[in-house]
């Protein structure tokens, strides 16, 4: 299998993380209820892993460092817990629905919505977001890189429109976390949801979110705690104020050694080796007879993702043909994107989406090129 489908989710994970939850599995109680040692080493796991994301997002405070389950969890509480009616929030068609539906479902509650439109490239005009701001503008939530066309948001633009006109900054992470730089103090970012299966190569079902100190969200959720039991309430204090119930230490562990592997790795070499996979298909495809790429290469500021169509192939049948004659794993359809796949005009056709890992090689990149070549000659 030639695994090609890395922005859905990375099935290449260190060796390390596999051993750290299986390790895990043996060693973990509940973390923060009781004092008991397998109580203690939850803690210490998933306190050190809230260290190591402190670290990646140039926060130096761990406690605003909140678990979830996956950036979806985090959206939902971010954006349900931060906007009431009559406030007003500024997005883009680059969104995921786990942006664009919690946002929805917020505008039936009386939340005014903005939606940015792009150019014929996927790209957005920062000049348009400015001038989207109203009096009663509360927030900008965006991508910091679409899961269609790889294009990158630049976070310190948007930040700087943000807070000059006192706007909070909620970005979408999904698709860059462990992988793009980040740093929160310098774009000026006050929530940041992430995953941790993607680029962070841990666990499905690991997650989180960093909140600003000073914003406050209401929790979607209360319950167990571990403290202040006799108390009705929730816990105010972070992370507890937004952690209700048992958290997955079994898959924070497991990125808690991922985290250490792209520190010991070094991010940047892991970036410029997906970049260099993703140019040499691009490179390879683009030129193709029949072939159509989106998005915008004439940057690196972006994921390593080519999406393409061929002639006038519906995108499930090509991707349904990579797999079978080829086992080149692809993602095709309309990859919960609806707004970009409106504006690129590919909603009937959808795209199928090439994305690379750190793991995948110069032959599978070659192998994947002429697969593209053939079914465009037909
Ligand atoms: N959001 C994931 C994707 O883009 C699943 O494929």
């Amino acid at each position: 299998m030639i695994y090609l489908d890395n922005a859905a989710t990375t099935i290449h994970k260190p060796e390390e993380v596999k051993a750290a939850v299986m390790a895990a599995f043996d060693t973990l109680g509940n973390a923060g209820r009781g004092a008991s040692a397998p109580s203690l080493d939850a803690s210490r796991v998933i306190y050190e892993t809230r260290e190591k994301l402190a670290r990646l997002f140039h926060t130096g405070d761990p406690r605003r460092i909140v678990f979830t389950a996956n950036s979806t969890e985090s959206l939902n509480i971010a954006l349900k817990g931060l906007f009431s009616e009559g406030e007003h929030v500024i997005t883009t068609v680059l969104e995921h629905n786990s942006v664009l539906r919690p946002l929805y479902e917020c505008r039936e509650r009386g939340v005014e919505l903005t939606i940015l439109g792009c150019d014929g490239k996927g790209n957005i005009s920062y000049a348009e977001m400015e001038s989207a701001v109203r009096g009663n503008t509360k927030a900008v939530v965006c991508t910091h890189a679409s899961n269609l066309t790889g294009n990158m948001t630049g976070l310190e633009r948007v930040g700087a429109i943000a807070k000059k006109h006192g706007l909070l900054l909620v970005v979408d992470a999904s698709q860059t976390a462990g992988v793009c730089p980040i740093d929160v103090e310098r774009m000026q970012i006050d929530v940041l949801c992430f995953t941790g299966h993607k680029s962070l190569l841990g666990p499905q079902g690991t997650g989180g979110m960093y909140v600003r100190e000073g914003v406050r969200i209401r929790p979607l959720l209360s319950g167990g705690s571990g403290i202040d039991t006799y108390n009705e309430a929730h816990p105010e204090e972070m992370p507890t104020a937004l952690e209700a119930g048992t958290l997955n230490g079994h898959g924070i562990a497991g990125l808690g050694a991922a985290l250490s592997w792209i520190e010991k790795t070094g991010m940047d070499r892991i970036r410029q080796r997906e970049l260099s996979l993703m140019r040499r298909f691009y490179e390879g495809v683009s030129c193709i007879p029949g072939v159509m790429v989106y998005g915008d290469f004439e940057t690196d500021e972006r994921t390593p993702i080519v999406s393409l169509n061929i002639l006038d192939y519906d995108s499930s049948e090509v991707s349904d043909e990579l797999s079978m004659v080829y086992g080149i794993i692809t993602r095709p359809g309309a990859h919960c994107a609806p707004l970009m796949h409106r504006s690129l005009g590919t909603v009937e056709q959808g795209a199928v989406r090439f994305s690379f890992s750190y793991y995948n090689t110069e032959e599978e990149v070659d192998l994947a090129i002429n697969a593209v070549r053939v079914l465009a000659y037909g």
